[in-house]
């Protein structure tokens, strides 16, 4: 397709002493399309240039109108403040359009990211403990970011990074020992494991020869002993056939689940080169790097009094790792927050275990904090949420809605299964990511609201429209001047710019970028259908109409799919 961001830019850069690479990125969408398709904001050459913006922004018209006299792609510039804003040739986007859609199946499907390795890391739940919500978040934010860097024709890794090692297995393995035919593991594993845990946990609190005991087999299953090994597999595999319920649920999948304890036996080389470096401190029997010198003034910790790796020491391990198996240009990491500190520690420590071009390559994708409207979710507390629980009470919820609205609709289940993880799935990645957020039954299910059912409604509507129709016509007999109103317009240009949002995600990581260009596209299309009767004797603009019914029918539902949604037919 013809980019005319690239055509403006190129523009701009013959009259200006500035690369078109760069001028690329300072050009803006207006939101309002009465300032034009694009704008140029002048002010931000004010400084070089020594010019106020509008007198920029008027010479660079003048300039502008003289050579694209002979250029249709542009229809007129105008000067609003210091903006030069481009009113293109609509005709010509909305062809460019249609002929994309009826060409590509995968419409605004791309080969930039070809040769580049891009790791992303998500999910990452922790054995013997729930799955909270906050898991929820990361394996919905990475799967979708992972489906999008894909896309785009980045080679992509999906990584589990499972937390499975750690003292709190020398407490397990302990608490197992002492009470473990009290409890019955198979029936409610992760429950029970928790509740052995909490049990473990308090009686440390009073009791230091416990303790010792714990710090003790963890020591044993660092050093391979057999009977805490297979305690720990044991753990693991019952923790992982409940995970994988969750995968299943939502269609998660992972390239790899190489978690904490894949790099047990790597981590001597992190603490070998930092020492080979004389980065490594003594402080109190601990082994610590210090950070001042990154701004950072709490030090890293890297190994314990007793020897024992500790949770950064793995992830600097997997930072080395990753590095040489991947190769990676970017390394992203999902998590919560809360963890930011820890995240700009290893990213430091990084710099002396690394090649520099991976150490710019690492980024924490740091999520808010999820509640649900009764408070906060907390692992420690007894009030968890399951997942499991979440999930089915939505698609329950559904159900009911669905039934509601319409009683004869065949595969019920199905399709609430669709439109129940459709509302989970959605409500959890329209939110800013660094946002908190709330999730809400009530405000997730809402068929009007800006939702995952919304947009599923919207293209159940297209079905129907399109059922009507009966045929879907041909690209060569569709007349583009029967899609130049305001209507069509503002949907054809949404759908122009499909490829360009999928980029702005991967560049922010943030795929509330995709969710509310589905809202907007849905919302289009809504007013649109409202406007104008589709079904009609006018048969050469009713195949406008319907050319361009299917045209957002098949972005939503790529779209929907790139953030992990299915679209039901009906509902
Ligand atoms: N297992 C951790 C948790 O549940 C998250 C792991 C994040 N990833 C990492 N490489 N440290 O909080």
């Amino acid at each position: 397709m013809k980019n005319f961001k690239q055509i403006i830019s190129k523009l701009i850069s013959k009259n200006i002493d500035i690369s078109e690479k760069e001028l690329y990125t300072y050009i803006e969408t207006p939101k309002d399309s009465k300032n034009g398709d694009y704008s140029f904001p002048c002010f931000r050459l004010a400084k070089e240039l020594k010019k106020a913006p509008q007198v920029i922004a008027n010479e660079l018209k003048e300039k502008i109108d003289n050579q694209i006299k002979e250029n249709d792609n542009i229809e007129k510039i105008e000067v609003a403040g210091g903006y030069l804003n481009f009113y293109i040739n609509k005709k010509i986007l909305a062809k460019e359009v249609l002929n994309e859609i009826s060409s590509k199946d995968e419409y605004g499907k791309s080969d930039i990211g070809k040769g580049k390795n891009i790791v992303v890391e998500y999910s990452s739940p922790n054995i013997a403990k729930p799955f909270h919500i906050g898991h929820l978040r990361t394996t919905l934010i990475g799967n979708s970011l992972y489906k999008i860097y894909k896309y785009l024709g980045y080679n992509t890794i999906g990584i589990n990074h499972l937390g499975d090692y750690g003292t709190q297995f020398g407490k397990m393995i302990e608490a197992y020992k002492m009470w473990g035919n009290e409890y019955n593991l198979e029936e409610d594993p992760i429950n029970k494991m928790m509740d052995m845990y909490v049990r473990i946990n308090n009686l440390c609190k009073e009791d230091e020869k416990v303790l010792e005991r714990c710090r003790q087999n963890f020591k044993l299953l660092e050093n391979g002993d057999k009977y805490c090994v297979d305690l720990w597999n044991k753990f693991k595999d019952l923790s992982m056939v409940e995970f994988n319920k969750i995968y299943d649920m939502l269609n998660v999948k992972f390239d790899s689940y190489n978690g904490e304890a894949f790099y047990s036996d790597k981590i001597d080389e992190v603490i070998k080169t930092l020492e080979k470096k004389g980065k490594l401190i003594e402080s109190e029997g601990a082994k610590i790097v210090d950070l001042e010198n990154f701004g950072i003034s709490t030090p890293c910790l890297v190994q314990k009094t007793n020897g024992s790796s500790i949770y950064a020491t793995r992830d600097l391990a997997a930072i080395m790792y990753r590095a040489k198996t991947y190769n990676f240009d970017k390394c992203l990491y999902v998590v919560a927050y809360e963890q930011n500190l820890h995240f700009k520690q290893i990213f430091a420590v990084a710099n002396y275990l690394v090649d520099k071009k991976y150490v710019q390559g690492l980024e924490h994708v740091s999520y808010g904090m999820v509640s649900l409207p009764t408070g906060k979710m907390s692992t420690r507390l007894g009030n968890v949420v399951k997942i499991e629980d979440l999930i089915n009470g939505t698609i329950e919820k559904a159900k009911e809605i669905i039934t509601d609205k319409n009683a004869q609709l065949e595969n019920k289940e199905e399709v609430a299964k669709k439109v129940g993880l459709g509302a989970v799935i959605f409500n959890t990645l329209s939110t800013t990511t660094i946002k908190d957020q709330i999730f809400d039954w009530d405000t997730a299910l809402n068929f009007q609201g800006e939702t995952g059912p919304y947009i599923q409604y919207t293209y159940v509507r297209t079905k129907s429209v399109l059922e009507k129709a009966q045929n879907i016509p041909e690209i060569k007999d569709i007349k583009i001047d029967n899609l130049l109103d305001d209507y069509s317009l503002e949907i054809l240009k949404l759908i122009y710019n499909f490829e360009d949002i999928l980029i702005q995600v991967t560049d922010k990581n943030e795929p509330s970028i995709l969710s509310r260009y589905l809202i907007d596209l849905s919302k289009a299309y809504s007013s649109f259908y409202n406007e104008n009767k589709i079904i009609i004797d006018d048969k050469e603009l009713q195949n406008a109409r319907i050319y361009l019914t299917y045209s957002v029918r098949k972005v939503l539902k790529q779209g929907a799919e790139l953030l992990g949604m299915q679209m039901p037919e009906k509902m």
